[in-house]
């Protein structure tokens, strides 16, 4: 049973209540006791700001609107006390949950998006102690935000438990052929269509990229295309979002080493899943807007076939490219995925992957890195999306020195580069294929966790779908 977020401003006596406040409501609080108005006082002196208050028939967490330099300081620090309230909720075995906001603002949904986020759990493998997520339903009864709110974020979320599930499905139980019949029921349950080109289809249209990162592979490629086109679409020109769907990155001759590099190498597809997502959560919510997500998919193996360090492959553009290193596969696949973007004539193109490790050695797991040559306000505004919904990025340079590290001897290109800026000159690689105003987002560092960082949780985090969502969302209104 997924977690049920829902609107409901009907209160019933006993229910279990999260009430949002600040320091000086304390003491007129109408729903508190007036010696329960006292203990809240003194534990907030002593810095608690989550004050729980057992009724026996039923349960009050009073939880202290946070301060903050801005308001998205300040609704992360919510969805960080939605993380702690969580943890409590869990201890005292609380399953439903309703959240009421005194303090006048919005804070409700950045509390629930925090209690939903961290309530999420992946247990398909579990034959025995899989527990249940500890709550199963989240009711907002505020006046404050609307019905309409609450349906548009929980499904956003849904989207986002989505891409978690996809990611974390190992490719034992993920081969690209399986990725693509997730992806054809995501689109049938949200209401986008999916179109999957098979191997053959891949070889007529010459992705020569695909075909070489696949060659190694017991299992064929797959090139996705998903699209939502309704009628009252806002933009003439489609949004087109490209993911790097490596379902397995073993590195392929350039074999990777298992611990802390290829034993997640599942994690590689998060691209190709978070587009999946965006797209999921566009449609489910009817967002009057013309999206389409490009996948290409494959795993990356040193099988017989495999291509070799110092092969020359040509691309779907028909760019030739030196394959120095097997294991930059990711931008292989990409380049004919955004060269074959082209057709579409999109108004912006973006892509999602797990591309470099150079990327996650920069920024760590506490940004996107990004880079692209879409305007200056399009970078502008996709920053401050990422503020808004904390998935704050970190802007890179695509100056013209970097590509020199590109140049091959006997090809258009060669797919390494040097020691520094790895995720830079990937960058680069990929704006070669490009023609169009284009973003590039590596996610390397965001899209899987070693160890559980509050509601973004431990292994697969969903990197980039709340963000794009903000985005193309604000532009759909
Ligand atoms: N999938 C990896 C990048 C990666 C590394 C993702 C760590 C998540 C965590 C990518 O295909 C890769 O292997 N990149 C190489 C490129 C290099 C050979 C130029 C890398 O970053 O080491
Ligand atoms: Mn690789
Ligand atoms: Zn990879």
């Amino acid at each position: 049973m997924p977690t049920q977020l829902k609107y409901d401003t009907s209160l019933r006596n006993n229910t279990d209540l999260a009430i949002i406040v600040t320091k000086d409501m304390i003491a007129q609080l109408s729903e508190l006791q007036p010696e329960e108005q006292q203990y809240v006082q003194q534990q907030v002196e002593q810095e608690a700001n989550l004050i729980s208050l057992n009724r026996y028939s039923h349960r009050i967490y009073v939880v202290l609107a946070p301060d903050g330099k801005t308001e998205s300081l300040k609704n992360e620090k919510l969805r960080q006390s939605g993380h702690a309230l969580l943890k409590q909720l869990k201890n005292d075995k609380t399953a439903h949950i309703t959240v009421l906001d005194k303090t006048e603002t919005e804070a409700s949904l950045y509390l629930a998006e925090g209690l939903y986020l961290s309530n999420y759990q992946f247990q398909k493998h579990k034959t025995k102690d899989a527990k249940p997520s500890p709550v199963q339903t989240i009711t907002v009864a505020d006046e404050k935000v609307s019905e309409q709110a609450v349906q548009e974020l929980s499904t956003v979320l849904e989207a986002v438990y989505k891409v978690r599930d996809l990611v974390n499905e190992p490719h034992s139980h993920q081969t690209a052929t399986q990725l693509s019949e997730e992806l054809d029921a995501l689109g049938q349950e949200a209401g986008f269509t999916t179109q999957v080109l098979d191997l053959i289809k891949i070889q007529s249209l010459k992705m020569g990229g695909l075909i070489a990162v696949n060659q190694g592979s017991e299992e064929p490629a797959t090139f996705n295309i998903l699209e939502y086109k309704p009628e009252n679409a806002k933009n003439s020109k489609p949004y087109v979002l490209v993911g790097k769907g490596v379902v397995y990155d073993t590195g392929g001759l350039s074999l990777k080493p298992t611990p802390n590099s290829m034993d997640y190498m599942k994690s590689d597809m998060a691209g190709a899943a978070a587009v999946t997502g965006i797209l999921y959560a566009i449609a489910k919510n009817k967002l009057p807007l013309h999206v389409i997500c490009l996948i290409p998919a494959t795993d990356n193996r040193p099988g017989g076939n495999a291509v070799a360090p110092g092969d020359v492959i040509t691309m779907h553009n028909g760019m030739t490219v030196e394959v120095l290193n097997t294991d930059a596969e990711g931008r292989l696949i990409l380049a004919d995925a955004l060269s074959f973007a082209r057709k579409y004539d999109p108004e912006l193109v973006i892509d999602f992957a797990t591309l470099t490790g150079s990327a996650m050695r920069a920024v760590g797991k506490e940004g996107l890195v990004v880079m692209g040559t879409a305007a200056d306000e399009v970078m502008a505004a996709l920053k401050q999306a990422g503020d808004n919904v904390y998935e704050r990025t970190v802007e890179f340079p695509l100056w013209d020195e970097y590509k020199k590290q590109l140049e091959s001897d006997i090809a258009d290109l060669k797919n390494l580069g040097g020691a520094d800026a790895g995720h830079i000159t990937a960058g680069k690689f990929l704006e070669s294929f490009t023609s169009y105003p284009w973003v590039h987002f590596d996610i390397a560092g965001t899209a899987y966790l070693h160890s559980e960082d509050s509601y973004r949780g431990k292994l697969a985090t969903g990197s980039g779908v709340r963000l794009v969502y903000n985005y193309l969302s604000a532009l759909a209104r």
